[in-house]
């Protein structure tokens, strides 16, 4: 049954743990979807992991859009998010809103954008014009020159400035905020005095629910990794492995055999 955004603050109020994943692509998006994983972001995080690219920030909206129609045709019941990419909604809200709509256009059933009180105006006017949104905080990727680096959030007296900003999201209508990044302490705390459900990432055992990056899940990403990555499989070893092995029969004409042969 598809999954609805009023079924992830039901799960919070039951202590119900549960995951979100990234996903690029058709294929990958039906296989999560199948396995049940109930979110499915289109992250700008794509910029890196599909794209080569060294931050987030050449992502573009063309891109954001491409990528969120390819999950959309691939998810079936989890609730798909689209990533609001750099420069896509800081100008002002009017301009958020525009391109939040665009990504619902092709099939996102919410849209994620990063920052505190400065997203506060968009997120509420986003929230009104009826497209549901799920906050960032943290680790903001988009923010990385001005954070001198990927570096952890919100230690110290920052925590209580992370803690305003989250309490003012959940005001301006977010349905879930992820937290990258932050001390563990702080992602308790923070989930605690929400009443909308926390996604962490780097954020310690303490939130409602976990994200990765799908690459990282599944071990395609090279080292080093982020201390929060945990690799449950070895894809990287695996390709390796398989086209290597297809390289090797095709050298000594064992592929392709009979049965792979039209007559
Ligand atoms: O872009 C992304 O993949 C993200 C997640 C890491 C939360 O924002």
């Amino acid at each position: 049954m598809p999954v609805a955004i009023t079924d992830l603050a039901a799960m919070k109020a039951r202590r119900e743990r549960f995951v979100m994943l990234t996903a690029y692509d058709a294929l990958t998006a039906r296989v999560l979807d199948e396995a049940g994983v109930p979110l499915l972001l289109v992250g700008d995080s794509l910029g890196m992991v599909v794209l080569g690219h060294d931050s987030t920030l050449p992502v573009t909206m063309e891109d954001a859009l491409v990528f969120t129609a390819a999950v959309a045709r691939g998810a079936r019941n989890a609730i798909v998010i689209g990533d609001l990419p750099f420069g896509s909604y800081q100008a002002s809200s009017r301009e958020a809103v525009r391109n939040a709509t665009r990504l619902m256009r092709v099939g996102a059933n919410a849209v994620k954008l990063e920052g505190g009180a400065r997203s506060v105006k968009a997120v509420r006017k986003m929230t009104q014009a009826g497209i549901p949104v799920m906050g960032h905080l943290g680790l903001t990727p988009q923010s990385v020159n001005a954070f001198g680096g990927f570096r952890v959030q919100g230690r110290g007296e920052r925590g209580e400035e992370l803690l305003a900003d989250a309490l003012a999201l959940q005001e301006a209508g977010c349905f879930a905020l992820v937290l990258e990044a932050v001390p563990a302490e702080l992602g308790t705390r923070i989930t605690e005095a929400l009443e909308i459900p926390t996604i962490g990432i780097g954020a310690g055992p303490g939130t409602d629910a976990q994200v990765l990056v799908v690459s990282d899940l599944i071990g395609l990403t090279p080292d080093p990794a982020p201390r929060f990555v945990k690799r449950y499989a070895d894809m990287r070893a695996i390709l390796t492995e398989a086209a290597q092995h297809f390289a090797k029969d095709v050298a000594e004409g064992i592929y392709p055999a009979p049965e792979h042969q039209y007559h």
